[in-house]
């Protein structure tokens, strides 16, 4: 393993929330809430992560969509795409990527499963994108050489340049006295990605706001610092008027497949 890959993988286990805290958590802190990964209507921002997808889907052309999640990532380039595949662990999303699909009338098919684990499962796509997984993952270049894996022309990955949670800190910090970590960002997931010998194109850019409602971003922030339903009041308080969940400095990351 490399530097950047050790780094990366000691900074994404520093998250780990102390057993006290989690003890007493009433709901599970880690999960991906439905309503909050929920595409009520595809995204039509040009977005670089957008432009590099399309640039590289053919009329009709297929896309791999790796924790596909409510398939945002995916549903944003139809048209051109005329056949989404959605790969994600959680069922309930992949019937959200589904419903939205058909709301959309493209061509769809759903797996179950974990990347890179479920791979050999799913079909190779024309290009394969990953919207905001990658901080779920502590062996990123296995991770993305079976992206390139099942790309035909190309792999477009977009995170945001900071570790979503830390956009939580200082809340951690004033309800449990707790410092919680930075790290790891986007600029060593290039690193990682370097290293593994993916020439990867890095873009950043600030994305748009998603059309979340302010009570599901609240719920989602109160069971992520492991706090009773109680506390959203507390919570909504804290949260800035213009609060975005994850922060929206953002980072695309693409490659050829070939
Ligand atoms: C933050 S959400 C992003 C969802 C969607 N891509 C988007 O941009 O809205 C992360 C998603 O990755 C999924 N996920 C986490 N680990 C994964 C893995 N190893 N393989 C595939 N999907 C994973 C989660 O279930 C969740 O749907």
């Amino acid at each position: 393993m490399t530097a950047a890959a050790d780094q990366w993988r000691t900074e994404l286990a520093s998250w780990v929330i102390p057993d006290d805290i989690l003890a007493a958590a009433p709901e599970s802190p880690w999960g991906f809430p439905v309503d909050l990964f929920r595409v009520a209507e595809p995204s039509t921002a040009d977005t670089p992560s957008r432009r590099r997808a399309t640039d590289a889907l053919p009329a009709g052309g297929s896309v791999l969509d790796v924790g596909c999640g409510g398939g945002a990532a995916s549903l944003a380039l139809v048209p051109p795409a005329g056949r989404l595949v959605g790969i994600d662990p959680s069922p309930g999303l992949l019937a959200e990527f589904a419903a939205s699909a058909d709301r959309a009338g493209v061509a769809h098919a759903q797996v179950l499963g974990a990347w890179p684990a479920a791979a050999p499962e799913v079909e190779t796509a024309d290009v394969v994108v990953c919207h905001h997984v990658t901080y779920n993952i502590p062996d990123l270049a296995d991770f993305a050489h079976a992206l390139t894996g099942k790309a035909r022309h190309r792999v477009v990955i977009e995170m945001t340049d900071r570790h979503p949670m830390t956009s939580t800190n200082e809340l951690w910090q004033r309800f449990h006295c707790l410092t919680r970590p930075t790290g790891p960002d986007a600029t060593l997931a290039a690193a990682v990605l370097a290293d593994a010998g993916i020439a990867a194109t890095v873009e950043r850019f600030e994305r748009p706001a998603r059309d979340i409602p302010r009570q599901v971003v609240v719920a989602a922030t109160r069971r992520r610092l492991c706090l009773p339903a109680d506390r959203d009041p507390e919570i909504d308080n804290l949260l800035g008027a213009d609060h975005t969940f994850p922060s929206r400095a953002t980072t695309c990351l693409w490659w050829d497949a070939h």
